[in-house]
């Protein structure tokens, strides 16, 4: 619950886990202001839509400008972009590209709402990473460097914040079940990406959109400069399926009891 209107600001919110985000915050109860590169049609409703492209230096710069004066009270940096490709041949230009929309811009977007977030002890940063910021894969070097890196100004933001109750933090989310990931992979890679996932399943935007809601909220009083990874428990557990729960409980003592509550 809201107890005065605070206002939010999500980015990359036309689409995906971003749009889910801001209609998340509007339902709570948030003046919200989105961005995209499109136009304000593709904006959620009832929203304040700015244009903004973060792989333009003056477009970043310009919106950094204005988030000053509007001094926001959130600040959820979600946009972000991936180019996948070995190292190898990577292209310098694609570099360039993932660190200006996924490091570079969350930087100045944070430089821009921390001053008057500290002035008015109240403020959430929510930076929104990837499990790609924990564990690395072959073919994503670029988008996990500039995901390892938000996730370490993160860190830093949460000890430079928190003396003043500005709480950043960092949600990594897993496979989530969006437009990019079904473009990004095969329905056949999907299923035998689901079977490794300990839930069973991708996880879902309204899921993501939900943990971001409680870090932002004035219920998280204490929780700052961490990395909460939502990815249905994949990156906590050995996805190795050589044998069944059921062929365990026969050569563990007293392995009835987990099979019983599982
Ligand atoms: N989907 C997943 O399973 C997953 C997993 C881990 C992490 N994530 C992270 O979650 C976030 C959202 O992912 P998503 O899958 O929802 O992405 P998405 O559907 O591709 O949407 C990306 C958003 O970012 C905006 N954007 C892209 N390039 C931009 C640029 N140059 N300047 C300004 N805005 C730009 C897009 O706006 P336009 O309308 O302008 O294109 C769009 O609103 C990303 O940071 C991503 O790395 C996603």
């Amino acid at each position: 619950m809201v107890t005065r209107r605070r206002t939010a600001v999500v980015t990359g919110s036309t689409r995906g886990i971003g749009r889910v985000i801001a209609e998340r915050l509007i339902a709570d109860g948030y003046r919200c202001v989105t961005t995209g590169r499109g136009h304000a049609a593709e904006a959620v409703a009832d929203t304040d839509f700015h244009r903004v492209d973060f792989e333009d230096a003056a477009s970043v710069t310009a919106f950094a400008a204005e988030l000053r004066d509007l001094r926001p009270d959130i600040l959820v940096n979600n946009a972000g972009i991936n180019i996948p490709g070995a190292v190898d041949a990577y292209s310098v230009h694609d570099f360039d590209r993932l660190y200006a929309v996924n490091l570079r811009s969350p930087f100045l977007l944070c430089q821009a709402v921390m001053p008057s977030m500290k002035a008015r002890s109240w403020g959430r940063i929510v930076n929104i990473t990837s499990l790609r910021s924990r564990i690395g894969r072959a073919g994503d070097a670029p988008f996990c460097a500039t995901k390892f890196g938000l996730d370490g100004l993160t860190a830093a933001l949460g000890a430079e914040g928190a003396p003043c109750n500005v709480l950043a933090n960092a949600v990594a989310p897993g496979y989530i079940s969006t437009e990019s990931i079904g473009k990004a992979f095969s329905n056949t890679d999907l299923k035998g990406i689901a079977h490794k996932i300990p839930a069973g399943r991708l996880g879902t935007m309204a899921e993501v959109a939900a943990l971001v809601a409680w870090l932002v909220s004035e219920e998280n009083t204490y929780m700052a400069g961490q990395s909460l990874v939502i990815d249905g428990g994949l990156t906590r557990a050995d996805t190795e399926r050589w044998f069944t729960l059921d062929d365990r409980s026969q050569s563990i003592p007293g392995a009835g009891v987990v099979k019983g509550s599982r």
